[in-house]
C-alpha cells in the first residue's frame, strides 16, 4: 500500500541510536527485566511503531495488549492533555473528582450481569488482583484460594502466588501466600482429562471436587477461585464453552467467590468488552487493567455490590484511579464502543483465519485458537508427540523484529497475536504474511 510507510527497515535493528539506549539501560537498570528483544521506540501512531533509529514496525502485540487504540490516538491523547492541564493529582481514595465517579460508574454498568456493581481503582493488574485477594478473604472469612496452572495474575507476593506461570517468577521468594492450589486449566490442546476423547468432558473442573475437594482441601475453606477466561501469559489459550459456566456452577455450590482476570482479555480485545461475555456468565468480582487506559496506568475491580461489604478505610491507593487515568480510560472506552471492538471481532476472524491458513501450509503449527484479537499460534517440534518447540518461536520473533514485525511469544511455545484493536484488514494481511516468511525462515536456518 503507497500510503503505508511501514514496515520499514532503514538500519537492521539494533542501530546505533538504540544500541547506545539498549547499553545505557544494561548499566543501570534492575537485572530483573526481561527485555525480549532490543526496540528502543521513539514514537508510534496507530498500529505502527517507529524506533529511535527510524525503523518502522507493524506491531502485533500491541505493547503486551495495552496499546487497545494503538498509539497516539486522538481522541485519547487530546484527553489526556486536557486532564493534564487542569490537575495531576488530588487522590481519588480521599477525596473527589468527576473523572474518577463517571468512571467508576461507567465500568460498573458496561460490566456482565444485571447486579448492581462497586469499583475500585489500581495502578495495574497486579494491584487488582492484590486488592481481590484481600476482598475474598474479607467478604468470605475464608483463606483459601484456587488458581489454573498457566496462569499469570501478577508479580506482588500475594498475586504472584496465584501465577503458576514459570518457576523463577516464584524462585527464592517464598513462603508464598499460604493455601493457594493450582489445578489444570481447560487447555484443549494439552488435557489430560480429557485430550483422547473427541469433545471436552471439563474434566478439569469435575477434577476440583472429585480430587481437590474429596482429598485435601474443604471447599467451605475456600474464598475464591480466580480464573482468566482467556488464558494470556499462558499460551493464549481459549478455554471450551462450558468452562466458566461449570466453574460459576461449583463456586454457587459451596459459596466460593469466582474472580475473572480479564486484565489482558478485557476491554474490547475479544469481540465483546469482556471475554467472559461470550458465555454469559457473571463473576463475583472481575479484574481489568492494561488496554483501559490505552497505556496510561490503570485497572479496575468491578465487584457486585453485595460482594463489596469491607468497611470504610480497609482498603485504599495513593495514585489508583489518577485523573489524567481516569480521562484515558473514558476516551479509551468511547473509542472501543464506537467502534474498535467491533472491529476486534471482525478482524480477529480473519486473523484466526490466516492463522489456520499457516496451520494447513506448516506442520511445526500444532495449535491454533483464537477469540477477538488474541489469537494463539502453538509451535511443536512433531505434530504427533506434540513436544513444544520454544527455540523456534524465539527464532521466528527475532527474525520477525529484524524485518519490521514486533511479535511476543506467551506459554512454553506459543505465539501471541494480540495487535491494536483498530488494525485493518490489510495490515492483519501483511502481518500474517510476513509470519509466514519468518516461520519459513527460520525452519530452514
Ligand atoms: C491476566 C493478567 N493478570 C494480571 C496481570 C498483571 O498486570 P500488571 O502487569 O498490570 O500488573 C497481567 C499482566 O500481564 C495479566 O495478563
Amino acid at each position: 500500500m503507497a500510503d503505508r510507510d511501514y514496515p520499514h527497515i532503514v538500519v537492521p535493528p539494533p542501530g546505533p541510536k538504540a544500541m547506545a539506549i539498549v547499553e545505557r539501560d544494561a548499566a543501570w537498570t534492575s537485572h530483573c527485566y526481561i527485555k525480549e528483544y532490543p526496540l528502543a521506540i521513539a514514537r508510534g501512531s496507530g498500529v505502527m511503531v517507529e524506533d529511535i533509529d527510524g525503523n518502522r514496525y507493524l506491531d502485533f502485540m500491541a505493547g503486551i495488549a495495552v496499546a487497545s487504540t494503538g498509539y497516539g490516538h486522538p481522541h485519547v491523547v487530546k484527553a489526556v492533555q486536557e486532564a493534564a492541564g487542569q490537575f495531576l493529582h488530588i487522590c481519588g481514595s480521599d477525596f473527589y473528582y468527576e473523572g474518577m465517579a463517571a468512571l467508576c460508574e461507567r465500568l460498573a454498568k458496561l460490566a456482565p450481569g444485571a447486579t448492581k456493581k462497586r469499583v475500585f481503582l489500581t495502578n495495574s493488574g497486579t494491584e487488582a488482583t492484590e486488592g481481590a485477594i484481600k476482598l475474598a478473604r474479607y467478604a468470605t472469612r475464608r483463606t483459601a484460594m484456587i488458581a489454573f496452572k498457566g496462569a499469570f495474575h501478577g508479580r506482588s507476593t500475594g498475586a504472584v502466588s496465584l501465577t503458576s506461570s514459570k518457576a523463577r517468577q516464584h524462585a527464592g521468594f517464598g513462603p508464598l501466600l499460604p493455601d493457594v492450589h493450582h489445578v489444570d486449566y481447560a487447555y484443549r490442546y494439552r488435557c489430560r482429562h480429557c485430550a483422547e476423547k473427541p469433545a471436552c468432558t471439563m474434566g478439569c473442573v469435575t477434577s476440583i471436587e472429585q480430587d481437590l475437594f474429596a482429598r485435601h482441601l474443604d471447599p467451605h475453606d475456600v474464598a475464591a477461585i480466580f480464573v482468566e477466561p482467556v488464558q494470556g501469559e499462558g499460551g493464549y489459550v481459549i478455554p471450551p464453552p462450558g468452562f466458566l459456566t461449570e466453574l460459576r456452577a461449583l463456586c454457587d455450590r459451596y459459596g466460593i467467590l469466582l474472580v475473572f482476570d480479564e486484565v489482558q482479555s478485557g476491554i474490547g480485545r475479544t469481540g465483546k468488552m469482556f471475554a467472559c461475555e461470550h458465555e454469559g456468565v457473571e463473576p463475583d468480582i472481575l479484574l481489568t487493567a492494561k488496554g483501559l487506559g490505552s497505556g496510561m496506568p490503570i485497572g479496575a475491580m468491578i465487584v457486585r455490590e453485595t460482594i463489596d461489604k469491607w468497611q470504610n478505610g480497609a482498603h485504599g491507593s495513593t495514585f489508583g484511579g489518577n485523573p489524567v487515568c481516569c480521562a484515558a480510560a473514558l476516551a479509551t472506552l468511547d473509542v472501543v464502543e464506537q467502534g474498535a471492538m467491533a472491529n476486534a471481532a471482525q478482524q480477529g476472524e480473519r486473523m484466526l483465519a490466516g492463522a489456520k491458513a499457516l496451520m494447513a501450509k506448516h506442520d511445526c503449527i500444532g495449535d491454533v485458537r483464537g477469540v477477538g484479537l488474541m489469537v494463539g499460534v502453538e509451535f511443536v517440534k512433531d505434530r504427533a508427540t506434540r513436544e513444544p518447540a520454544p527455540e523456534l518461536v524465539h527464532r521466528i520473533v527475532e527474525l520477525a523484529f529484524s524485518r519490521g514485525l514486533l511479535l511476543l511469544g506467551a506459554g512454553k511455545s506459543s505465539l501471541r497475536l494480540a495487535p491494536p484493536l483498530v488494525i485493518d484488514a490489510v495490515d492483519v494481511d501483511r502481518g500474517l504474511a510476513m509470519l509466514d516468511g519468518c516461520i519459513g525462515e527460520a525452519r530452514g536456518g
